[in-house]
């Protein structure tokens, strides 16, 4: 058994926890953006976003533990918004050597120049290579796109926050497994938060395809990889989702939700001989999936994270996280008292 300690000290925390084993690499590897108005401003909104890049690239490649404990800005481009171009920059929170990925966050107050309603977007070249569902590879051009309206509801008498979501900078799928990808998501307003891809408004860029061979249930917000429908070619997919958000009891017809974000992430599907049933899992005293944790500002929050293989052949090399900013993470322990076979 491997485990590890994770802290952090200041508000909200929402952990997502993967294990993984391996291995890959190429720019951009997907993100998340989200917003909420700021109490008594009425023209202006708070925006959060997540990003993730490759670590090999001049936009993933200053992230390291250092980066994360002194709290650099890194990266690069610009979110177009009603100011006119706000840059890009993160904080790390979150990298894989193993697998070339970094990932980080960062938050950037807008004005809305005097709109209620406006669109925030981040657009450029390319994904890494991704497969093309009909056969052959591409460098996709990406497109992040965040629909805002800050009319007052009638239902709360203030104005909406979007949906909030978060998700590793990848997904692994075992070609030869059934497998299901939860999308996490929440809403300030307890509103009800479908998914969807992203094609309906061109909010995906040049990566529009659905995963395939699989189902999105877009009130679960859930992707399910079904091999009775077809087996995926092994290699990189990039998935484009789009959350909305409606008021309780109000129709979910698509482009009716009170706001709209992205979430863009990648798939890895690999082959494997390895069992379905022979994945390694989150176990003692892990948090449990969906698990919401608060923690009081200026709080500290301490979590251990513990995996295991039933795969006697195989031992855990690394637990991923999707960290919020200022989580300390340890170095992966193996317990002496159950040692890897
Ligand atoms: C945005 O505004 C809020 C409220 O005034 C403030 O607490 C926060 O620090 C600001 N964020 C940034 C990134 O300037």
């Amino acid at each position: 058994m491997a485990s590890l300690v994770v802290r952090r000290s200041v508000v909200l925390a929402f952990l997502v926890l993967l294990v993984t084993l391996s291995v890959e690499g190429s720019h951009f590897r997907g993100a998340t953006f989200s917003w909420k108005p700021i109490p008594n401003d009425p023209d202006t909104i708070q925006c959060n976003f997540r990003v993730s890049w490759r670590r090999s690239s001049g936009e993933g490649g200053d992230c390291d533990q250092t980066t994360i404990n002194t709290n650099r800005l890194i990266g690069s481009g610009n979110w177009d918004t009603p100011e006119g171009s706000l840059p890009a920059q993160y904080y790390c929170t979150d990298f894989s050597v193993q697998e070339d990925w970094s990932q980080g966050s960062n938050s950037m107050n807008v004005s809305m120049q005097g709109n209620t309603v406006t669109d925030i977007s981040f657009d450029s070249c390319c994904w890494i290579t991704v497969q093309h569902p009909n056969g052959g590879t591409h460098d996709p051009d990406w497109n992040l796109v965040a629909h805002v309206d800050l009319s007052v509801r009638p239902d709360t008498g203030r104005p909406n926050s979007s949906p909030i979501s978060a998700s590793s900078a990848i997904y692994r799928i075992q070609i030869s497994c059934d497998t299901v990808i939860r999308i996490p998501r929440e809403d300030p307003d307890g509103d009800v938060v479908k998914c969807r891809y992203a094609s309906v408004y061109s909010e995906c860029g040049e990566a529009c395809d659905p995963l395939p061979f699989s189902v999105l249930d877009e009130d679960k917000c859930e992707i399910s990889y079904r091999t009775s429908m077809g087996s995926l070619r092994p290699g990189w997919y990039a998935m484009a989702l789009t959350l909305e958000d409606y008021p309780p009891g109000a129709a979910t017809t698509v482009g009716a939700g009170l706001s709209r974000v992205p979430l863009q992430f990648l798939v890895d599907a690999y082959t494997s001989n390895n069992q379905c049933n022979m994945k390694p899992v989150l176990t003692g005293r892990t948090p449990q999936d969906r698990d919401r944790v608060l923690v009081p500002g200026g709080g500290t929050y301490h979590a251990v994270l513990e995996a295991e293989s039933p795969n006697p052949g195989v031992s855990i090399a690394e637990i991923s996280t999707v960290s919020p900013l200022g989580m300390i993470k340890s170095a992966l322990t193996t317990d002496s008292d159950n040692p890897p076979l």
